[in-house]
Formats: structure tokens, sequence, C-alpha cells
């Protein structure tokens, strides 16, 4: 690690405030190819690096839980060899990674609709949540075939299929219950939401739970995002103050 990219660190773990749950978009692959006349899957290619950095970034600065958006609803709607190439590289991440996450104590949970995947890619994430399972270090959602809007029409459904069955009375159904049903059941609320290119928009990702996070954009397009631009992040954020909507005394 360089030393600008030690002292930050240090920074980051003295000022203690390190948000628990970050949520990334991790967008410019395309660009990031295009702009070396690359295909856009060698964009892709290249973001797996950064989502090892991102990974042994957060294992040090002591982030409890990475959300990545990898993969979108609306991404279905790109032209086939690229859908193709995304999907090979997701079984090729996980063949890579799945005994260093291990090793790591990184628990891997794939958030969206699997059931979209190919068999081969479904196995492979099955077989990837299965063995990270025990891990305690480190909680990383990876949102494949993610879609917020569906994510909470799918809680809300779930919910009302409750309530038909007779098992919860409608005067029930509070925030609690809904975010209960959500694929990030269990966990905190991001507290920080990174989005790499510099696009100023959420694209339909995590609506219900980005309600109070911080928002920090960088120009960095994702294949070059390194641990030290997560550092720098977290120390953004270490100067924000959060309000929710009260007045600080
Ligand atoms: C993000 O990079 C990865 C996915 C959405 C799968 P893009 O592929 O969106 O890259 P740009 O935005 O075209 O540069
Ligand atoms: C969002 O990026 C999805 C992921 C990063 C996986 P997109 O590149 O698909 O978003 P838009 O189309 O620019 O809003
Ligand atoms: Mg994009």
């Amino acid at each position: 690690m360089s030393s600008s990219g030690d002292e930050l660190l240090t920074a980051v773990r003295l000022h203690g405030r390190v948000p628990a749950h970050i949520a990334v978009i991790m967008d410019g692959n395309g660009r990031w190819a295009q702009a070396r006349d690359l295909p856009r899957p060698a964009g892709h290619q290249a973001g797996m690096a950064a989502v090892r950095e991102i990974v042994e970034g957060g294992l040090h600065a002591g982030v409890e839980i990475l959300t990545l958006f990898a993969f979108s609803q609306e991404n279905w709607q790109r032209p086939p060899e690229e859908i193709d190439a995304l999907m090979s590289l997701l079984e090729e991440y996980i063949a890579r990674e799945s005994d260093e996450l291990k090793a790591q104590a990184v628990r891997v949970r794939i958030l969206g609709e699997i059931e979209r995947l190919s068999p081969a890619a479904r196995t492979a994430v099955d077989r990837l949540m299965a063995e990270t399972a025990e891990g305690t270090a480190l909680t990383l959602n990876l949102c494949i075939s993610y879609g917020a809007r569906s994510e909470i029409t799918r809680a809300a459904r779930l919910v009302a299929e409750e309530v038909a069955a007779g098992r919860r009375l409608p005067a029930e159904v509070t925030e609690e219950v809904l975010a209960a049903n959500l694929y990030t059941a269990g966990l905190p609320d991001p507290d920080l939401l990174i989005r790499t290119s510099g696009e100023l928009r959420l694209s339909n990702f995590l609506l219900w739970q980005l309600a109070y996070a911080e928002f920090y954009v960088t120009p960095v397009l994702w294949p070059d995002f390194t641990r030290v631009h997560l550092f720098e992040a977290i120390r953004d954020y270490q100067n924000r103050e959060r309000r929710f909507g009260r007045v600080l005394v």
C-alpha cells in the first residue's frame, strides 16, 4: 500500500466512526474499456480487481458490511454478448476468489432474482454462499439481477400473503415488518453510498435502505478504484454531520 494509503487508513481508524455498512454502485466499466479501445467486457474483467481492492480495504478499515451493485434488473436489456460475458465473469470471480474470501472470513450473500441466472452461475453462487456462510469478519452482499422497486414489491407481496392467510392484521404492517421482508432483512441500513464514474443517480438501487445514507460520488471509473479511494470516501464521511431530521444541539 502507498504511504498515503497507510496514512489515510490510520486516520480512518483513529477517527473511529467507520461506517458499518457501505453500499457501492460500481459504475464506469464500459467507459474504462472504451477509453482504451477495448470491448466493454474488458472493462468488466478489469472491474474484478477493484472488487478485491474494496474487500481488502473494507477488512482493513473495519467495515462490517459491503453491498455492491454488480448487475441490475435493467442490465438484462444490454446486448446478449455483454450479458454472457458478465455471467462468465461471475463464475470466474467465484472460482478465483472463493478460497480467499473463506480464508478472510468474508460471508458472501447474493441479493436479487437469482432464479434468472444461468444454471451454472446459479450453482456457483449457491456454493459460494454455502461455503462462506460462517464468515464473521465482513458481510459481502453482491446485488445481482437486483432492482429496488421489485425488491419492495416482493416484500409487499410476502406481507400481503401473511395478511391474507390471517397470520397478521393490516394494522400490524409496520416499517419493521416490511424491512424484514427485503433482501437485506436483519442488516442495518447503509451509512454511506459510493457511486463511481460521476453519475448522480440511484439507478433503482436500495431505494428503501438508502433513506438516510450519506452520498459520495467520485469521478474515478470502477476498474480504477482502489482501497485508497475507499479510505478517502470514509474520511469524507467522517466529516459529515448526520442529522436524521433533528436539530443538533
Ligand atoms: C458498471 O459499468 C457495470 C455494470 C452495470 C454491469 P457499466 O457497464 O455501466 O459502465 P459504463 O457506465 O457504460 O461506463
Ligand atoms: C447501475 O449502473 C447498475 C450497476 C452498477 C450494476 P448502470 O450503468 O446500469 O446505470 P445507468 O443505466 O447509468 O443508470
Ligand atoms: Mg454504467
